[in-house]
């Protein structure tokens, strides 16, 4: 199925607050699993989550790390604003700088051991904005570890993964789904923005509609 592009930004009143009251557990724990299973030695100290939308996983890998201190950036006003309360909420605002950075604008953003992502790569203009800001955001060594949905081989079985996934979602995130499973890349063409930009990271399918890309970047920025 040919790839088509969905509008960058996530920032419609609407559409945040849809998103904010989705659950993507089951996906973003899956995140989490994989991150535990490559992490090693003592927990991490600082991580920055890039296009951290409401701040699911963020806030997930605070409470994964107590002794961890996220960056949570996203480029959308809105998307940050109801992250920001919803974290309060949680009680870790202590734990969870957000900062607002439209990539692959940077600036003022620490480097850090552990590097995240979830769903923003296929809303990027060019794939090769985040595979390039990693390593001038990672410590030597530091561990990346980024995930999305990939583009399902034809429409119907895109509709299956509609129906399985968000039958009782409103129709406003089903079309968002819809879009992302559009816009997003395969294990193939992630491969292949990988050796582009010459990073070590191997990418991996995983369950029935995400691929993850996971490795240790070797050079600061
Ligand atoms: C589909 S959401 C994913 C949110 C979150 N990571 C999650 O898994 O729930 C993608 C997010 O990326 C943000 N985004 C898109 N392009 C961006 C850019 N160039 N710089 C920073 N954030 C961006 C959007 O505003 C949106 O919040």
């Amino acid at each position: 199925m040919e790839r088509s592009a969905e509008p960058e930004l996530m920032d419609e009143p609407q559409q945040v607050a849809a998103y904010a009251a989705a659950d993507f557990s089951l996906a973003h724990e899956q995140l989490l699993f994989h991150l535990r299973t490559l992490w090693q030695g003592p927990a991490p100290t600082c991580s920055i989550d890039l296009g951290t939308g409401t701040g699911d996983i963020a806030m997930r890998l605070a409470r994964a790390y107590p002794g961890c201190h996220v960056t949570a950036v996203d480029a959308g006003a809105v998307m940050l604003r109801q992250a920001a309360q919803l974290i309060a909420l949680a009680g870790l605002a202590e734990r969870i700088s957000l900062v607002q950075r439209h990539l692959p604008d940077i600036t003022g953003l620490p480097h850090v051991p552990l590097l995240v992502s979830n769903s923003l790569l296929h809303h990027l203009p060019d794939p090769m904005i985040l595979w390039r800001v990693l390593p001038r955001l990672a410590c030597p060594g530091a561990l990346a570890v980024i995930m999305d949905l990939r583009r399902p081989r034809c429409m119907e079985e895109l509709e299956q993964l509609v129906l399985r996934h968000a039958a009782a979602d409103p129709p406003i995130l089903q079309n968002d789904f819809r879009a992302s499973l559009h816009a997003a890349y395969t294990c193939d063409e992630v491969a292949a923005q990988l050796r582009e930009a010459a990073l070590p990271l191997t990418v991996d399918a995983i369950g029935d509609r995400h691929w993850i890309a996971s490795g240790r970047l070797q050079r600061g920025g």
